[in-house]
């Protein structure tokens, strides 16, 4: 994979996909650690004397502009960690992002207005998605890939642009796919994995993944409600998604490889998600039908750092709980002090999860490698080929993996 010092940038046109998927609340941005991941990259090529044009997505809105989704706030904040002006472009292509582009000189910044304004950047048609890498493509003269969150996705401003342009790979994407080479082949074991979080339709299938690699796989947050559904019992008014068979199936095909697939034993319930909401532990195999699991319990937390503390190499991703509230963040706690306090290669991925850390109070060099990318490494961990770093690639070989190293079949 070509990076970027092998480009010439200088006097050149650079646009630079980042991830800038921040998460907001109310009070603007809850975490900046995604800005703060590309400005190696964006440092960099600022002092060649590149002229950067900045684009990201930022949640996910419907291929429509939507006020709730401007990179603004982004802007504002990487101007403050870049020390130098982002003009953001009222718009993503077209006139608004031309004459921005235009005015642009070495040294200068612009950022493009939230991609996924454009129902061309997600289109599943190859066409459609096409005609808005060309009219991004038209933008600038190199293409930079740092958007390692992103790289799972089959977008045009991760793939087909990189495809139009003379391209390289970011010092992100370099760093995280240098830290992540480490979880794949040869594993220094016992291998353990953490899984929580709230995406879990998504994230269930990498459960299948990582079943043939990992030695051990801890399960907790919203996941947890999956599996333990899918072993009969009732999960009240807690999170429940994904399918019930292939979360069985994983439990037997874990069952019968040898790989524990340990679900958090006990949960805090409450009767919802809001402030006034007290917590109270049950056992996980007895939610009442009127409570919602908000957290594991304190066995759980027990459980999972006594097996973490016997391994060699942890992955985590995922929060245990709703760490945003106080009493609701016991579990995430455990698990993030379990890893700080490991002697093992340990590596936390996903926006949510880094933020939930650094929320916490730990600082990122308690930990081997914190990825910006969630599911981004999941997908990277099960040897998935990622269609941004296939993109990104100058030969064109895949990346990643076989996800039948080790093996487990179905
Ligand atoms: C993330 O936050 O995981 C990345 O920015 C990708 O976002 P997406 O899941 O909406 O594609
Ligand atoms: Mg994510």
């Amino acid at each position: 994979m070509k990076t970027i010092d092998d480009l010439e940038v200088s006097g050149r046109r650079v646009l630079v996909r980042a991830d800038l998927n921040v998460p907001t609340g109310s009070n603007g941005i809850r975490d900046d650690g995604k800005i703060r991941a590309c400005l190696p990259t964006l440092n960099a090529l600022l002092e060649r004397g590149a002229a950067v044009v900045v684009c990201s997505h930022l949640g996910r809105p419907a291929g429509v502009p939507d006020p709730a989704c401007t990179l603004a706030p982004v802007a504002v904040r990487l101007s403050e960690l870049l020390g130098r002006p982002v003009a953001l472009a009222a718009d993503t292509v077209g006139p608004a992002a031309r004459a921005a582009v235009n005015g642009l000189r070495p040294g200068g910044v612009v950022m493009l207005e939230n991609l996924r304004f454009n129902a061309g950047e997600t289109s599943k048609d190859d066409g459609v998605r096409g005609a808005f890498a060309d009219a991004l493509a038209s933008l600038a003269d190199l293409y930079v890939g740092d958007g390692f969150g992103v790289v799972h996705r089959r977008h045009a401003s991760v793939c087909d642009v990189a495809a139009r342009l003379p391209h390289a790979a970011g010092y992100l994407v370099q760093a995280e796919t240098a830290a992540l080479e480490r979880l794949t082949g040869d594993i220094e074991r016992p291998y353990i994995v953490v899984l929580g979080g709230a995406k879990v339709a998504d994230k269930l299938p990498v459960v299948g993944g990582l079943l043939g690699r990992a030695d051990q796989i801890l399960i907790g947050g919203g996941m947890a409600f999956t599996f333990l559904a899918a072993q009969g019992h009732g999960v009240g008014l807690s999170l429940l998604e994904g399918d019930l068979d292939v979360a069985r199936g994983y439990l037997e095909r874990g069952a019968r490889c040898g790989v524990t697939l340990v679900v958090a034993p006990d949960v805090v319930v409450a009767p919802g998600r809001d402030a006034a909401a007290q917590g109270e532990v049950v056992p996980s195999a007895a939610i009442p039908a009127d409570r919602m699991g908000l957290d594991i319990g304190p066995q759980s937390a027990r459980l999972f750092a006594a097996k973490l503390a016997t391994a060699k190499t942890i992955f985590w991703n995922g929060p245990m709980g709703v760490f945003e509230m106080p009493r609701f963040a016991e579990g995430t706690r455990a698990v993030a002090q379990a890893l700080a306090s490991s002697g093992a290669f340990t590596v936390i991925g996903g926006g949510d999860t880094a933020a939930a850390v650094r929320t916490l109070g730990f600082p990122d060099d308690a930990f081997s490698h914190v990825s910006t990318g969630g599911g981004a490494s999941l997908e990277y961990l099960e040897g998935k080929t990622l269609p941004g770093l296939a993109a990104l690639q100058a030969d064109g070989t895949p990346t990643g993996t076989p996800a039948t190293a080790a093996g487990c079949p179905a």
